[in-house]
């Protein structure tokens, strides 16, 4: 556990600044919304060389086109990858337009992602993988929860122009990650953490199934991890 925001992401920087560093061929698997955006801040004023670095998104909305202000490419063209010496071709987002299996062929492709970045969702969603996603799920066309349409709401003028529908990584692809690395922070994400990494393991908690990878660093501020039992913090 961090004591802020600011120090959940300058540490999640230095772990990919370190992969990174260590692995100029890294695979890495991206997350959008507000989660990361510290992270990508510092990342975008590196000077670190991602010229073979290949990205693999976890998601993106059905129904927006790559510019729109509010898709996922949109967000990662203005976040990141125009900050760094990232090699387009590299970058790599779920079309909602289908083609699950391509996006899957080519992580494979890649040789399997090292390190993949994850935020949580209120309702314990990780991708769009909503409650009830099967563990084995793979990348695919999803419906949005209720509660995710109205936690993104914000970030549109309206609730109804979110988008009902996206295109996610499947738990089981986010699972084959060799290094997942998990972020939240804030009172809002506090119940979904407790009940991901200390509640039961169960497709209704789908960040649950993290209990299950070997090799999971979290990063939680203390708000995000204030409903954890104490034994399970370290710093
Ligand atoms: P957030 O989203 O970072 O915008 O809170 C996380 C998620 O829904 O997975």
């Amino acid at each position: 556990m961090l004591p802020t925001y600011e120090a959940v992401s300058g540490r999640a920087f230095d772990v990919v600044a370190a992969r990174i560093r260590a692995s100029p061929q890294l695979v890495l698997g991206l997350a959008t919304g507000s989660t990361p955006l510290g992270l990508y801040r510092r990342l975008a004023a590196g000077d670190l060389d991602w010229s073979r670095v290949t990205t693999f998104n976890l998601d993106e909305y059905a129904g927006l086109s790559p510019e729109h202000p509010q898709s996922y490419h949109h967000y990662m063209w203005l976040h990141l990858f125009r900050h760094v010496n990232i090699t387009p071709a590299r970058t790599h987002i779920p079309s909602a337009t289908g083609a699950g299996t391509a996006f899957e062929a080519r992580i494979a492709a890649a040789g399997g992602i090292d390190l993949q970045i994850l935020g949580i969702g209120a309702n314990g969603h990780i991708g769009f993988n909503e409650p009830g996603s099967s563990f084995g799920s793979r990348t695919r066309s999803v419906s949005l929860a209720a509660r995710t349409i109205a936690d993104n709401a914000r970030f549109f003028d309206r609730v109804e122009d979110v988008p009902r529908s996206a295109c996610t990584m499947g738990i089981g692809t986010i699972m084959e990650s060799r290094v997942i690395m998990l972020m939240a922070c804030g009172k809002v994400k506090a119940e979904a953490v407790s009940r991901a990494l200390q509640g039961p393991v169960t497709t209704d908690v789908p960040a649950s199934v993290l209990q299950r990878h070997p090799n999971v660093l979290v990063l939680l501020d203390e708000a995000a991890a204030s409903l954890l039992s104490k034994h399970l913090l370290t710093s």
